[in-house]
């Protein structure tokens, strides 16, 4: 246990270094950001089934949103090292987007169209919340651009 727990300090401190030597910045996009595309068709796909009341669709849909993947370990701490103090309200968000997307697979599958819109809605808004905090210092830290979209 306590050879483990420096184990992991040791590794800590071996990405800080890696952070510090980078700066954060690198060409490469994060494993996040093939993510959150995923996400965004995902939620597109959504939209077209609720278009055409495919109840199924929507519900298989859902889950591949609230169960999203997550990056690799090491790009994890990197997005810690850079989050810091404000890991939980981050992890906050992404909390409101799982448990909305819950909620969407719900109403599909009591084929409740209005709640499927309702909570949809909510689900928009979730993804919506933490970009309108993290998006744009993301990208300018970690891709070092400025004139980044909010
Ligand atoms: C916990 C925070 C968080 C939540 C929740 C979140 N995103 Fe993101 N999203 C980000 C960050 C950070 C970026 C910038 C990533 C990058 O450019 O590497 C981003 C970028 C994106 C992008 C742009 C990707 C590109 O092509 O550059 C899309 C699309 C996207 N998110 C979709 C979604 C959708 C849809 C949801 C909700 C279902 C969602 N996101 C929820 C943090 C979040």
């Amino acid at each position: 246990m306590k050879q483990s727990r420096s184990r992991l300090f040791n590794l800590l401190g071996f990405s800080c270094l890696l952070l510090a030597a980078s700066n954060g910045h690198s060409a490469e996009p994060l494993a996040l950001q093939k993510i959150m595309k995923d996400l965004g068709k995902n939620m597109q796909v959504i939209t077209d089934a609720i278009s055409r009341e495919d109840w199924q669709r929507v519900e298989k849909t859902a889950p591949l949103i609230g169960d999203h993947p997550t990056p690799p370990f090491g790009e994890k701490l990197r997005i810690l090292g850079f989050v810091g103090a404000n890991m939980n309200k981050y992890k906050d968000y992404d909390g409101e987007t799982q448990e909305h997307a819950v909620a969407v697979g719900k109403a599909a599958n009591a084929r409740n169209g209005q709640g499927v819109i309702f909570a949809f809605q909510k689900l928009q808004t979730s993804c919506y919340n933490c970009h309108y905090e993290f998006r744009k210092p993301f990208v300018e830290h970690f891709y070092g651009k400025q004139d980044a979209i909010q």
